[in-house]
């Protein structure tokens, strides 16, 4: 191995690492400026949340969760501040579950929240789901697509 082969490699790691410093040393100093508004820190629970609304009513952030099988949570202070929230889950369908809750609306003239549900990584189920907003009783669910076994027999039979 000539020494120029591993010299070339080393520019190229070099170069590499120097470029990526820019981004992650701006990504640092943001995180530890201090911010010009307010701000409220929020504790969660899980790894990706999809969407979030403030519920101006129940005065509280609602979110869903797009791991862990999905669900709906909301933000409520903890004991020690106002500053910062704690995720409490609210709705955990067990219809539903394996699927991601994705997008919603709080339909504030029905105190309903619609919910897109899908099976993200399977792309095998989808459906609209409605929770009451002062119950989270279910409301209705709408499947909108699904590959069932009947589904799948019935298309290799019109072939
Ligand atoms: C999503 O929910 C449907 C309906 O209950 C279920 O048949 C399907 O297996 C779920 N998807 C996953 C990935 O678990």
């Amino acid at each position: 191995m000539s020494p120029s082969c591993c010299s070339g490699k080393y520019s190229v790691a070099l170069f590499f690492f120097i470029l990526s410093a820019v981004p992650i040393a701006y990504i640092i100093s943001s995180e530890k400026a201090v911010p010009s508004t307010h701000v409220i820190s929020y504790h969660s629970s899980g790894f990706l949340r999809e969407c979030a609304k403030w519920d101006d009513v129940g005065r509280r952030f609602l979110v869903s969760y797009m791991d862990g099988g999905g669900g709906i949570g909301e933000l409520v202070p903890t004991k020690d501040s106002d500053d910062v929230l704690k995720e409490v889950t609210l709705v955990k369908d067990v219809d539903l579950a394996g699927n991601s809750s994705n997008g919603f609306v709080i339909d504030r003239h029905r105190n309903r929240l619609l919910l897109a549900v899908g099976d993200l990584l399977g792309n095998r189920y989808s459906a609209l789901v409605a929770y009451d907003l002062s119950t989270w009783r279910r409301l209705f669910l709408t499947v909108l697509s699904s590959h069932s076994k009947l589904s799948v027999v019935s298309l290799l039979m019109s072939l």
